[in-house]
């Protein structure tokens, strides 16, 4: 067997067997495959597809390429979720402290921004402090003391995905259902946890431009999961328009705070659907019914609010950010004006997530160093009726690109004189029992 026999397999539309897809992921994870052999196959992958027998034996090569983290350990059930990538999406965040209070474990590996997106472990670490590079024992401790704790993912956890998608960032080959299931699933199956949660985005935000493909992706990660012995759902949610209202790093931390505190805005709403369905899927709560009354009362009681505190002291993190955050340390305040009254009709989300990386809140190589005072929060949403000379949005920014920044907010947020269909948050729920639509 040679990589070019495989390449010219998938070039030709021909499937390739267990053996050869074996073949190739070992051979580039350890340097026999080249750069350049890779980007080849990876490209004939993206214009020639993959079977589901395929993505499977993609994804299980991926996923024994390094470690799979053994968390037998743990005395309770432990739950993840990933999300697909969007701007201002700081679910995870949030769902841990209240998975934590509902009695659920969460102990969830994450990872940095790249691009327009913003990252987990970024936001974390605008906390003064926090340690998101604990070693294995101290993040199972963390776990069995506090309930969840969110580290950097290990260096040696799917290693065939970090290079493979080093490759295709550069080669045009990120958009293909095979290779994003191959890369998402490898990545959650050697995480260890039980139950899993995808948060699968479409929209102007996402990967993923409509419901449509959004669905099917969906259903193969489902099935994926399923087939390796996990519990997993997916929801198809929007991203046509920033999660949180606060996009940028400290203030999606202070984003996080104010819905633990009760605030009930879009983040709310999809936490809210995010933790129902894991409280379900993980077997804690019985019924739907159960579950929203668990979430309402971890919210209420700001049991949540001291779960997160109580995470951030145990990963050496200032825990008096969480209770007052004002303490955060923020940039100057620039208002974004609208040019004209109307209603907001849409919002180009990607945009506002590369305004952002702009002010210095995000990276667009591995090495820049992150700005975490800078952000953007929202005043409107899509929808939303304005008057000229209203505000859109609020920079904050340290005077790095702010010309260039409001601009491109300008032209990001959409105003027209039709009121658009309200958005749903999400769009339809899929699990190994089927789709359900919303
Ligand atoms: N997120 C990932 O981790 N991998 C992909 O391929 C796309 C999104």
């Amino acid at each position: 067997m040679t990589i070019l026999d495989i390449i010219e397999k998938k070039r030709t539309k021909q499937e390739l067997t267990t053996e050869e897809i074996n073949f190739f992921v070992q051979g580039f994870t350890e340097g026999s495959v080249r750069d350049y052999q890779m980007s080849s196959l990876l490209m004939a992958i993206c214009l020639n597809g993959m079977t589901d027998r395929e993505t499977f034996d993609l994804t299980n090569a991926m996923l024994h390429s390094g470690d799979i983290v053994d968390m037998s350990e743990l005395d309770k059930i432990v739950c993840d979720k990933h999300s697909t990538g969007g701007i201002g999406d700081s679910t995870t965040l949030a769902l841990a402290p209240i998975l934590a209070w509902c009695g659920v474990y969460v102990a969830k590996m994450s990872g940095r921004g790249l691009g327009f997106t913003g990252g987990t472990i970024d936001k974390l670490e605008s906390i003064p402090g926090f340690d998101t590079s604990l070693s294995e024992q101290e993040f199972f401790d963390v776990v069995k003391k506090v309930g969840c704790c969110v580290i950097g993912q290990t260096a040696n956890l799917a290693p065939a995905d970090k290079k493979m998608y080093a490759l295709r960032d550069v080669t045009g080959t990120v958009q293909s259902i095979p290779l994003i299931c191959g890369s998402i699933m490898s990545k959650k199956l050697a995480s260890g946890s039980d139950v899993i949660l995808l948060d699968v985005k479409y929209g102007s935000g996402a990967f993923m431009s409509t419901k449509e493909e959004a669905l099917e992706l969906a259903k193969k990660m489902v099935e994926i999961g399923t087939r390796a012995g996990k519990k997993v759902g997916a929801l198809i949610t929007d991203m046509q328009q920033p999660l949180s209202d606060h996009v940028g790093n400290a203030l999606e931390i202070i984003g996080i705070i104010d819905v633990l505190d009760g605030k009930q805005n879009r983040l709310y709403h999809e936490l809210k659907e995010v933790a129902v369905r894991l409280l379900v899927l993980s077997g804690k709560c019985k019924t739907r019914e159960d579950a929203v009354c668990a979430f309402d009362y971890a919210i209420e009681s700001e049991g949540a609010l001291n779960k997160f505190a109580e995470m951030v002291k145990a990963q050496h993190g200032d825990s008096s950010y969480i209770l007052h955050p004002e303490k955060f340390q923020l940039g100057q305040t620039h208002k974004v004006l609208a040019q004209s009254s109307g209603y907001v009709t849409g919002m180009n989300a990607a945009d506002i997530g590369r305004a952002v990386t702009l002010l210095g809140g995000g990276r667009m190589t591995k090495e820049d160093v992150i700005d975490f005072s800078v952000g953007v929060v929202m005043s409107v949403e899509i929808g939303s009726k304005v008057e000229k000379g209203d505000t859109l949005c609020t920079i904050y920014h340290n005077d790095k690109n702010l010309a260039t920044a409001e601009q491109m907010l300008q032209n990001a947020i959409f105003i027209g004189d039709t009121q658009p269909e309200p958005h749903k948050i999400a769009y339809a729920f899929v699990s190994k029992d089927g789709v359900e639509l919303y």
